[in-house]
């Protein structure tokens, strides 16, 4: 292929990107997204404090306008996040026990409703695991109502549409290490009690702190073996040149290499639509134009 898009497909994958919805209407940015990309992720628009702003009033049109230059384009829809402790609306820090765990069941049901058939995988909970070594639940509001709150969003987002896959997402659990190993043994016991769970999100931060780890491979495979996909869901890679460019083809190579890594998703197309605050961590640079970390990354779809 000549894409990252149509090269990955040609591998039985996608190749995604994040979408700040309201750079649609910037014609360089739309250009590279429907030329490379046949995924897509609401960088901010489908998350609690964008969908619920307040209470039981729900404001869909910025997710709704991604999803229709997803359908429009030929894209799959990845939904971002339905429960999660960051980006939650003031109106929840009043709530707590019983009221906020049914304002978040609701929350799930309504907006698990509303995209209905049109989400390939939804983030429903993120980032519930703390990062060191105790292997613990991250406390939050959320996990205060109850250490189940996790296969309670799963159940709810699993009646609401039953046919989007159920990934639970994260980041620090690329590698092997105590976090990982503590979202894997949830997984392991959601499979053995029925709880619906189908993919595991790897977030893929990385950065010179934060590298792609050794056991990068290693780490996707044993969580596939689980049976469930996994997925790349926010790459980004901090750095320049051929080190960047070689980090990005590890990153590829590996999903390749594990049946069940189904795409990769990048967090932002060029540099400058980074979350991060300064840095270089994309495929394109400010002005749009592909990156060593670009060609590497397409070379590495079209191996093999
Ligand atoms: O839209 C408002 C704007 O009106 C206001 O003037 C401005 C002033 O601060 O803020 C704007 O909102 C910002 C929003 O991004 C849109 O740009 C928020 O402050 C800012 O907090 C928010 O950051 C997002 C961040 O999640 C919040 O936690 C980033 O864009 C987004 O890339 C980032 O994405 C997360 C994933 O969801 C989960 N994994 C980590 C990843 C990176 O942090």
């Amino acid at each position: 292929g000549t894409t990252l898009g149509a090269s990955a497909a040609e591998k039985g994958r996608y190749f995604g990107t994040a979408v700040a919805v309201n750079k649609l209407s910037d014609s360089v940015y739309v250009g590279i997204l429907n030329r490379e990309f046949n995924s897509v992720t609401a960088e901010n628009e489908m998350k609690w404090d964008a969908t619920e702003p307040n209470q039981n009033s729900f404001n869909y049109t910025n997710g709704d306008r991604l999803v229709s230059h997803a359908q429009a384009n030929g894209m799959k829809v990845r939904g971002h996040a339905l429960a999660w402790h960051q980006q939650q609306p003031g109106w929840t820090s009043s709530l707590s026990g019983t009221a906020l765990r049914n304002a978040m069941l609701n929350h799930v049901t309504n907006v698990a409703t509303h995209y209905r058939g049109k989400i390939d995988s939804w983030d429903v909970v993120n980032e519930a695991f703390a990062d060191g070594n105790s292997g613990a639940r991250r406390d939050s509001n959320l996990q205060r109502t109850g250490n189940d709150w996790i296969e309670a969003a799963f159940r709810a987002a699993r009646a609401a549409d039953p046919g989007a896959k159920l990934c639970y997402n994260d980041y620090n659990t690329d590698g092997q290490n105590a976090k990982s190993n503590a979202v894997y043994a949830m997984v392991q016991d959601f499979k053995a009690r029925g709880v619906p769970i189908d993919c595991v999100g790897f977030q893929s931060h990385f950065n010179a702190q934060s590298p792609v780890p050794g056991d990068y491979r290693a780490n996707l495979a044993r969580f596939a073996a689980l049976g469930v996909d996994v997925q790349i869901t926010e790459l980004d890679i901090e750095g320049s040149g051929t080190a960047q460019a070689n980090n990005f083809a590890t990153v590829v190579n590996a999903c390749l290499a594990v049946a069940r890594c189904n795409g990769i998703t990048v967090w932002g197309i060029r540099d400058s639509d980074s979350w991060r605050a300064s840095g270089t961590p994309l495929l394109f640079d400010s002005s749009g134009n592909k990156k060593a970390a670009y060609t590497s990354t397409l070379n590495a779809l079209n191996a093999g």
